[in-house]
This record gives structure tokens, C-alpha cells and sequence, in this order.
């Protein structure tokens, strides 16, 4: 039997997490990752056609640990599905601790991604068009 080999993971995103982004805790608002698990999303959804990608669905999230403030969490990410119009994209979040430089997986995630045409109609990512692309 043969097993094809794991989609590689990509670097999507790297930041900083800043005081303003905790919650009454002191540790960062679940929130804030959240927001950008779905841009890292959209990031690798990119690499499968120039379109209008929009988020489907938030199919699992799992926080792991918390992050901290001053921890530099990098969000990397895999196509694990690729359907017609909609790709199952995985994110592996890690954070480098700002005191210690350790590197701690604090969540994993997997997003549903749409490509639509300019009036939201799902369209098969495969295709050529970048239709309803404006730069504003
Ligand atoms: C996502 C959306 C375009 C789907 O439209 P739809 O007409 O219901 O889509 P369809 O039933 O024709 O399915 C199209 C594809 O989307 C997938 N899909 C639709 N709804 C889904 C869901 N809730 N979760 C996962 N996949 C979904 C289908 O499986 C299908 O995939 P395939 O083409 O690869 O087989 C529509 O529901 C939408 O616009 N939602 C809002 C998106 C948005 O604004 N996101 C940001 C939230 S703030």
C-alpha cells in the first residue's frame, strides 16, 4: 500500500502578542488568535487561486496553552482538503515564549474556505478567474 506524503506545512503569519490583547487574565484573548487562525486561512487559501475567499466555517479549534504577552506565535498552515469550491485548511499555531524563547504549540485549528464570485457565489478554485478583484 502506498501512502501519499503530508501537504507541508507554510509559514503564513508570525506577530507579536501585545498588552492589548489580553483579557481580565492577563493572558491573550482567545479572540485575538482566533482572528488571525482565519487570516492565516485565507493566506494558504491564496496559494490555490487569486479569488474572493471567504471563511466557511471554524471546524475545530483546539487551545492547547495559553499565549502570553510578548510571545512571538507564528501560524502555520495546510491544505488538508481540497473540494470543488472549498479547501479544509489546518493551522498549527506555536508560540516562542518572550521570557525563555521556548516554543509551545497553543493551538490548532481547521477552517472551511470558499472562493466566490463578486456577488459571493461559490466558484471552483481551480478556475482562472480573478473576477470582482478590486485593490480597495
Ligand atoms: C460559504 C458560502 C459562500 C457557501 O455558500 P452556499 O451557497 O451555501 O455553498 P454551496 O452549498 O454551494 O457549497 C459550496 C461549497 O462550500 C462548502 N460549504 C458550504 N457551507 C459550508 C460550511 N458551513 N462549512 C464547510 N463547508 C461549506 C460546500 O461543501 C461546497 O464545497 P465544494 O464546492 O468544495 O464541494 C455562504 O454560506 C456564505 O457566503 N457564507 C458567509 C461567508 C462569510 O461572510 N464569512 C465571513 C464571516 S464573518
Amino acid at each position: 500500500m502506498t501512502t501519499s506524503p503530508a501537504p507541508p506545512l507554510h509559514d503564513a503569519l508570525r506577530v507579536v502578542m501585545m498588552p492589548r490583547d489580553t483579557n481580565q487574565y492577563g493572558t491573550i484573548f482567545g479572540g485575538v488568535v482566533l482572528s488571525f487562525i482565519d487570516q492565516a486561512a485565507f493566506i494558504e487559501a491564496r496559494r490555490h487561486g487569486h479569488h474572493r475567499w471567504v471563511t466557511a466555517s471554524l471546524d475545530r479549534v483546539d487551545f492547547r496553552a495559553p499565549v502570553l504577552v510578548g510571545d512571538v506565535v507564528s501560524f502555520r498552515t495546510q491544505s488538508t482538503r481540497l473540494g470543488t469550491s472549498s479547501i479544509t485548511v489546518r493551522i498549527v499555531v506555536e508560540s516562542e515564549r518572550y521570557l525563555t524563547q521556548e516554543i509551545v504549540l497553543v493551538t490548532e485549528a481547521a477552517v472551511t474556505m470558499v472562493a466566490v464570485d463578486a456577488e459571493g457565489r461559490p466558484i471552483p478554485f481551480r478556475s482562472a478567474s480573478t473576477v470582482g478583484i478590486s485593490a480597495r
